[in-house]
């Protein structure tokens, strides 16, 4: 394959001094961004060259929490707080998944990221055929760590669970078959739902089962909700992050999602264990948990990234909704001044990066990186976002959409083409999937 060359309006380096570019050029060979340089560096260059004199190029967005398993049901549990949510709608819902109906989430789930902007992901899957979810990561070439939602109590939903056997069986059998396939980009997120669907024998095997796996990470939910947290309490005796602590869950490949109702002493811990928050913004507002502090954290220097959760709980898969969310949520609480585009910018690239230990690979545009960019068309007739002034994080933060999203590479080849997906076809996949969504209706309907 032949090196091209990118010559955008500007790039958006996301480097360590946010460098913005005008005028420069990106080489790309083997998948890699090779240079990085003035146009006219490469009068001699005789590769594809491919210029878009009105685009803006940024790296990939990265997205710390999903599931993709749930974006069948986007529109069909609003309104409810976490515990009934998952007791009413999510549990059944993913109870009632088939192999057919997860391809067909997994496929919806993959074709919204892409076509937004995000390349790169970690995914919490569902109790079942994990295979399915692997299958699709593999096949659409995204770099992504993903794992099964390993559940063995349900007190909600007592259907829906397996014994802890089968869980860490299970999960082995998948860990061992899909990390670090497809040239390690694909990598295995172990995922014990949270404390509420996990015995302790649970979490701590698959704390230990990790060790098997160099690379992957352990993730789960924490803190999310108040109900949550008092019965963790009642169960355990101890506040989420405590608890997690106790029994030795806690270190720099851990990534909780939400952390919303935290004390001191967690924050301490959080910090003192280097653990990733992944933040989720809008599904915090729309479920009515509640804001996290932020602006605390990262004063506090705690690993902060963004994740659009599932489908159903925002109810979008948007990083520019989780963005904004994460700009204007604490502007009334700390000010104005607080979360500010470029902070936000950055927890949706190179912080996602860092979350997940692949910052080497991606999160910027460095040489030596992946090429998983993005370009955006911010001057469009009918929304114009910028009119030629280098605030660009101010324009993709509070002003931009998917819309504005043209093309979208990862590795260098093209994904998504004037904002449409080369991967799949779309009017397949949404065809498919309300048929599944329908049998998954009328199922749970009897
Ligand atoms: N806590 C346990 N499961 C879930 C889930 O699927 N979504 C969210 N937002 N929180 C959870
Ligand atoms: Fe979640």
């Amino acid at each position: 394959m032949g090196n091209k060359l990118i010559i955008p309006n500007r790039i958006v380096t996301v480097d360590p001094d946010n460098k913005i570019l005008r005028n420069y050029a990106v080489e790309i060979a083997c998948g890699k961004i090779q240079k990085i340089a003035p146009v006219n560096e490469f009068e001699k260059f005789d590769g594809e060259i491919l210029r878009y004199p009105n685009y803006t190029l940024i790296p990939g967005f990265i997205q710390t929490h999903i599931h993709l398993c749930q974006t069948l049901f986007r529109g069909f549990a609003d309104d409810l707080e976490l515990l009934d949510w998952l007791q009413k709608r999510i549990f059944p819902f993913e109870n009632s998944h088939t192999k057919n109906s997860l391809r067909a989430s997994a496929r919806l789930g993959i074709n919204d990221l892409i076509t937004g902007g995000t390349t790169t992901f970690l995914d919490m899957g569902t109790l079942r055929h994990q295979e399915i979810i692997f299958e699709e990561l593999i096949s659409s070439g995204l770099r992504a760590f993903a794992g099964n939602c390993m559940m063995d109590q349900n007190e909600l939903y007592p259907a829906f669970r397996e014994t802890t056997d089968w869980n860490l069986k299970s999960t082995y059998d998948w860990a061992k078959s899909f990390h670090g396939t497809n040239d390690g980009k694909v990598k295995f997120g172990f995922a014990p739902r949270f404390v509420l669907s996990c015995s302790e024998k649970l979490l701590i095997e698959t704390k230990e089962m990790m060790k098997d796996f160099p690379g992957s990470l352990f993730h789960t939910h924490s803190s999310e909700n108040k109900t949550e947290v008092e019965t963790v309490r009642k169960m355990t005796g101890k506040e989420n992050v405590e608890y997690f602590d106790s029994i030795g869950i806690l270190d720099s490949h851990t990534v909780l999602a939400h952390c919303i109702h935290l004390n001191e002493t967690e924050l301490k811990t959080l910090k003192k264990n280097s653990v990733r928050v992944s933040h989720c913004p809008s599904s915090n507002l729309k479920l009515g948990s509640g804001i996290a502090d932020i602006p605390r954290y990262i004063k506090e220097k705690i690993s902060v990234s963004l994740g659009a959760d599932g489908a159903p709980c925002n109810n979008s898969l948007s990083v520019f909704s989780e963005m904004r969310h994460a700009a204007l949520i604490q502007k009334p609480i700390h000010g104005p001044t607080a979360m500010d585009s470029l902070t936000v910018f950055r927890l949706a690239t190179i912080e996602g990066a860092k979350a997940l230990h692949i910052e080497n690979q991606v999160g910027s545009i460095e040489v030596g990186k992946n090429a998983d960019l993005v370009l955006f068309d911010l001057e469009k007739a009918d929304q114009p976002l910028m009119l030629d002034n280098d605030n660009v994080y101010s324009s993709i933060v509070y002003s931009a959409s998917k819309e504005n999203v043209k093309i979208v590479m990862t590795d260098g080849n093209i994904i998504v083409n004037d904002g449409r997906s080369l991967i799949y076809d779309e009017k397949e996949i949404v065809e498919t999937g309300k048929k599944e969504l329908n049998r998954i209706l009328k199922q749970i309907a009897n």
